[in-house]
């Protein structure tokens, strides 16, 4: 077990351009962060100034450029490694939640849950997974829907699907952009809620907003701005 307060995710001069045919879009020019075992770190940033763009190079999604800064987890370089290990670290160290769910519609929540168990994770019988799928949603207050799709389902019953597949693999850590974004107040409040109870269980948890007031719930703000964090004070 590592120690609380352990450095367990860093993002060195993170660098990122997108390229769109000759023109050239740069997003993130030298983002820095750490992110400590056990904490909850929010990005707070405005629209369009690439906080889906740091947390997927943070969670193995994308790339940096070419010599633009490293990703680190647990000290070791994430995309110095080879594709297996990167899908190995994306697979079973990061649960990932995005805004708008990424629910497979014509799979029930159950194996919406259980899916990234087949792809990763340390499960050696489909039971074991499917008792660990059940118990988050469970957990979650939807062990009624089971067997529903997820059309059928609210948006906010349809992120807390979504948090329970980003944890079926009993990931490291949390990652998760604008998980309150798609919905309205109250239902935003009991995501954020959920997040929290995992965060006092232990959880580290990177969250990205562009609310300032959902940034408060975490313990620890950075801003990210021209590109690059900063700390806000
Ligand atoms: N695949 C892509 N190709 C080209 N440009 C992109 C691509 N993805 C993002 N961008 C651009 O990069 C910038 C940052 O995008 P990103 O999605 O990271 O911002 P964001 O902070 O998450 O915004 P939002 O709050 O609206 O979700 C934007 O200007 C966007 O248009
Ligand atoms: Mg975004």
């Amino acid at each position: 077990m590592s120690n609380t307060n352990s450095l367990i995710l860093e993002g060195i001069n993170l660098k990122k351009t997108y390229k769109l045919g000759r023109s050239q879009v740069p997003v993130l020019h030298a983002a820095s962060l750490q992110i400590h075992q056990g904490q909850w770190t929010t990005i707070l940033g405005s629209s369009g100034s690439g906080k889906s763009t740091l947390l997927h190079l943070l969670g193995g999604l994308d790339r940096p450029d070419q010599q633009g800064g490293e990703v680190l987890f647990n000290g070791e370089s994430v995309w110095a490694k080879s594709n297996r290990q990167i899908n190995a670290y994306r697979n079973n160290h990061v649960g990932f939640v995005f805004q708008f769910y990424h629910l497979l519609p014509e799979l029930t929540v159950l194996e919406n849950a259980i899916l990234p168990t087949m792809i990763g994770g340390s499960f050696t019988t489909t039971s074991e997974a499917k008792n660990q799928a059940e118990h988050l949603l469970d957990q979650f207050g939807l062990s009624h829907r089971f067997t529903h799709r997820p059309r059928e389902l609210s948006g906010g019953e349809r992120q807390r699907v979504a948090i329970a597949r980003a944890l079926v693999n009993n990931p490291s850590i949390l990652l998760a952009d604008e998980p309150t974004g798609n919905l309205d107040e109250e239902t935003g409040d009991g995501i954020l809620d959920v997040l929290g109870a995992l965060h006092q269980d232990g959880l580290t948890i990177v969250m990205v907003t562009h609310n300032m007031e959902i940034a408060n719930r975490g313990d620890v703000i950075v801003h990210l701005r021209g590109g690059n964090i900063t700390q806000l004070d």
